[in-house]
């Protein structure tokens, strides 16, 4: 199936009724949107020779039946060129008790044999990475891509998930000091 760019719909406020009548200032939504209490994992994606792993916070499960996940994805990262071009991501969740990865990984990883930043990989069915340690991992192939603006929303069929250590918990954000999200800043 072919991968449907999409248009984002905007709603506006029903007549009469004016939602707009004070914004909120930029400091109070990055406070808020910072709480949202999201997953952290990583992304894996690949083109050609060209391979990486990104950390990402804005991931959710968005349909069951197809059992779709989406993640949101900077237009400026690498990660945004190869999902784009190689049709395909895969989401690692991690251990909570290892987030020192999510560090190494917010810049474009460096790939060494079937490693990226000294993380054992493999070739997933898309030709994804996926990481050997992950917790567990999904495998997703593009569906719909929605351009809103900074980010790219991915929509991806799941094709192949596993689970490798089934007691270890997940990690959140909010396992770490890190925050992502809220309004556009220099780099975003
Ligand atoms: C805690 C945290 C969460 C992040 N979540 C996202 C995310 O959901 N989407 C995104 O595009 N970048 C996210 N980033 C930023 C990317 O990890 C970072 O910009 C990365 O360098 C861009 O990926 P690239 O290697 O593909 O260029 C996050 C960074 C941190 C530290």
């Amino acid at each position: 199936m072919a991968t449907k760019m999409c248009t984002p719909v905007r709603l506006e406020p029903p007549r009469g009724v004016s939602l707009w009548r004070r914004m909120p200032d930029d400091e109070l939504i990055n406070r808020v949107t910072w709480k949202i209490p999201n997953a952290l994992a990583l992304i894996g994606s690949r083109h050609g020779d060209t391979w990486n792993g990104m950390t990402a916070s804005w991931i959710t499960q968005v349909s069951m039946e197809p059992v779709l996940i989406g993640v949101g994805v900077d237009n400026k990262a690498v990660t945004h060129r190869l999902i784009r071009d190689g049709g395909a991501f895969s989401v690692n969740l991690w251990s909570a008790e290892d987030t020192r990865v999510f560090v190494k990984f917010s810049k474009p990883a460096e790939k060494t044999d079937m490693q990226l930043n000294g993380r054992p990989i493999r070739e997933g069915v898309t030709g994804v990475p996926i990481f050997e340690e992950a917790v567990a991992w999904m495998e997703c192939a593009v569906r719909h891509a929605i351009d809103f603006g900074t980010h790219t929303f991915f929509v991806g069929e799941i094709v192949d998930c596993g689970i490798n250590d089934d007691e270890a918990r997940p990690a959140a954000i909010s396992d770490t000091r890190m925050k992502y999200g809220g309004v556009k800043r220099g780099g975003h």
